[in-house]
């Protein structure tokens, strides 16, 4: 039911109530005021009558009593009879000379009793002389020649029910009057009232519709426009929040716009939500891709799976991925799980950089191995000149030199040779179960007596049973670059740990020392290749800053990883992590 019906049904039935129990009071009251009215009158008039018969000049003959009756009954508008006091009827208004005669003896009638008895009397009933009810009042007559007879006046019943009635008539007409009024006052109230409602109402469809700008105009100066203040106000700040959303998307949207690198978001359900130009280009999509899937839109599966397992999964992920469509390309896809249940994909296009890589790491897999034979040749010589007596001292000293220079040229192209071949495309890891526990303590007495000589000694820590699978000599190689380096810089004092354990299931080695350390800056590059923290130094003691690029490849192609740890001044902490259920390497994988 419409707010306004209701409001005006309501008034409707209070009001019916109100004058249906205010009517019923007043119809009692205007009836009884129109009997006691005629009543009253019946009793003023029969007064005044007996006092005017009682008067001397009154006829003493009855037959012109009957006459002067008849024009006293006129002017009351009433039936006039006068009982003689032996009870017959002297003279009646309505009854005229035999008639008269006729009249039986009315001191038996009950007003005439009354009368006699005490001045005064009334009764209401049926008249057999006129045929119909009648009320009846009587006095005695006190003087005059009609002394102790009663004088009486009657009005049929049949006038008091007139006026009743009509008063009836003109109380229901102002009931039914009162009630017109008050459905009309309350339907204008109820309009009154519902109106503002009305237009809250439509405002606030606006609002839903998503018109802004309209204000609702309601002035009632109480709390309905209160609300309507508090509409606006909440429309306005809605308003500003979207234009605030809207900017910020735009700003968003310039942004994706003008990257280089193609940008994927997905919602929870992995349906797309935002793909920027870069991305469509890359993937040479003609349509816009958001509202579809990744597989539908993109058609490639490694990033679709990419996507979702970043999405199920906490974590922030790194991979590379070879496309043939719409170009052969290589893409470094960076992803990240939202708080939205969803992922970000950053897609970077790597293929020249791969390219100007691969072009690279041909050039120095060839020189170095170009540079095999002739070192070779050169150390054989030297070896030779060695064997032969030398005279002079000078030569000695040359050929020396010549063996050093010949030995370290050799460890570099030994080095960059093998990280080459670790690095090649078709490399394949010798896989077998590697016993680390065993690796270790093999290493750790193999390498007791120098680091007895550079450094304060070493110690083994490592737990039985820790296998990976893995390459040997790879996992071999990398530890003993590890001791080589805590040998050659820790320093004199330093004391170094060689530790094998397994953390959350995966196994890790530590070679730990006591020494120098490394300066916070050039931790984050230590692991670039040819790279050297105090470049004198290090090329005193014969370092070509290979040595951790090779580490970090070694775990690398394990599927796992190595990180720096130091403290300059207080020591340096190299620990390689091996996953063990790794197999073999992953599909893909890269750093
Ligand atoms: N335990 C360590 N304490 C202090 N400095 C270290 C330690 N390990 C490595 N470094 C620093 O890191 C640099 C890089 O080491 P890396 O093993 O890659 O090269 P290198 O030892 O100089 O040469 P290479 O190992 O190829 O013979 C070293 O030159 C050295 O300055
Ligand atoms: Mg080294």
């Amino acid at each position: 039911m419409r707010l306004r019906n209701r409001i005006f049904s309501t008034y409707l039935v209070v009001s019916f109530v109100l004058v249906a129990v205010v009517g019923a009071l007043l119809y009692r009251a205007a009836i009884d005021a129109a009997r006691v009215g005629f009543e009253d009158r019946l009793a003023t008039t029969v007064q005044i009558l007996a006092v005017e018969l009682g008067r001397t000049s009154t006829p003493a003959e009855e037959s012109e009593l009957d006459v002067y009756i008849d024009a006293l009954a006129r002017a009351a508008a009433a039936r006039v009879t006068i009982v003689a006091p032996d009870g017959h009827v002297a003279a009646d208004s309505e009854f005229d000379g035999p008639e008269l005669a006729a009249l039986d003896n009315h001191n038996s009638r009950a007003e005439v009793i009354a009368a006699r008895r005490l001045g005064t009397g009334e009764s209401t009933r049926y008249s057999r002389s006129l045929g119909t009810d009648l009320v009846y009042r009587a006095n005695t007559i006190d003087a005059g020649p009609w002394a102790g007879s009663v004088a009486r006046v009657a009005i049929p019943r049949t006038r008091i029910q007139a006026a009743q009635s009509n008063a009836r008539r003109r109380l229901l007409g102002a009931l039914a009057l009162a009630l017109a009024l008050a459905g009309v006052t309350g339907a204008l109230w109820a309009r009154r009232l519902s109106l503002p409602i009305k237009g809250l109402k439509e405002a606030a469809e606006q609002v839903r519709d998503g018109q802004l700008e309209a204000r609702v105009d309601i002035r009632t100066g109480d709390e309905i426009e209160e609300l309507a203040q508090a509409l606006d106000g909440a429309r306005n700040q809605l308003a500003s929040r979207i234009q605030n959303a809207n900017s910020e998307r735009d700003q968003l949207e310039a942004v994706l716009d003008g990257m280089v690198e193609g940008v994927m978001v997905t919602d929870a359900n992995g349906t797309i939500v935002i793909a920027n130009p870069a991305l469509r280009t890359l993937f040479g999509l003609e349509s816009p891709a958001v509202g579809h899937t990744v597989i539908a839109a993109i058609r490639q599966p490694a990033v679709a799976a990419i996507m979702e397992e970043t999405a199920a999964r906490n974590t922030v992920m790194s991979r590379e991925i070879t496309i043939t469509y719409p170009m052969d390309r290589i893409i470094a896809l960076y992803a990240t799980k939202l708080s939205t249940g969803g992922a970000a994909g950053v897609f970077h296009d790597v293929t020249a950089l791969k390219r100007t890589d691969a072009v690279r790491r041909d050039f120095v897999a060839n020189v170095s191995h170009e540079l095999q034979t002739p070192l070779a040749t050169l150390s054989a010589h030297a070896e030779s000149l060695a064997g032969a007596d030398l005279k002079s001292s000078q030569a000695k000293e040359s050929l020396a030199a010549i063996q050093r220079q010949v030995g370290r040229l050799s460890a570099l192209v030994a080095d960059l040779l093998e990280l080459s071949r670790i690095e090649s495309d078709g490399f394949e890891p010798v896989w077998t179960a590697v016993d680390v526990n065993a690796l270790v303590n093999d290493l750790a007495s193999e390498w007791e007596p120098r680091a007895g000589e550079s450094v304060q000694g070493l110690t083994v820590e490592s737990e039985p049973e820790l296998v990976v699978a893995g390459d040997r000599r790879l996992l071999r190689q990398a530890v003993v670059n590890l001791l080589e380096n805590a040998i050659k810089y820790a320093g004199e004092a330093a004391h170094i740990r060689l530790i094998a354990r397994r953390v959350n299931g995966d196994a890790q080695i530590e070679v730990a020392d006591t020494g120098r350390g490394i300066p916070i800056e050039d931790q984050s590059r230590l692991f670039e290749r040819f790279y050297r923290v105090e470049k004198g130094r290090a090329r005193v003691a014969g370092g070509t800053g290979l040595g951790l690029s090779i580490v970090k490849h070694v775990a690398e192609v394990h599927g796992g990883s190595v990180v720096v740890e130091s403290t300059p001044g207080a020591g340096a902490k190299f620990v390689i992590t091996i996953p063990t259920s790794q197999t073999g390497p992953k599909p893909g994988e890269s750093s």
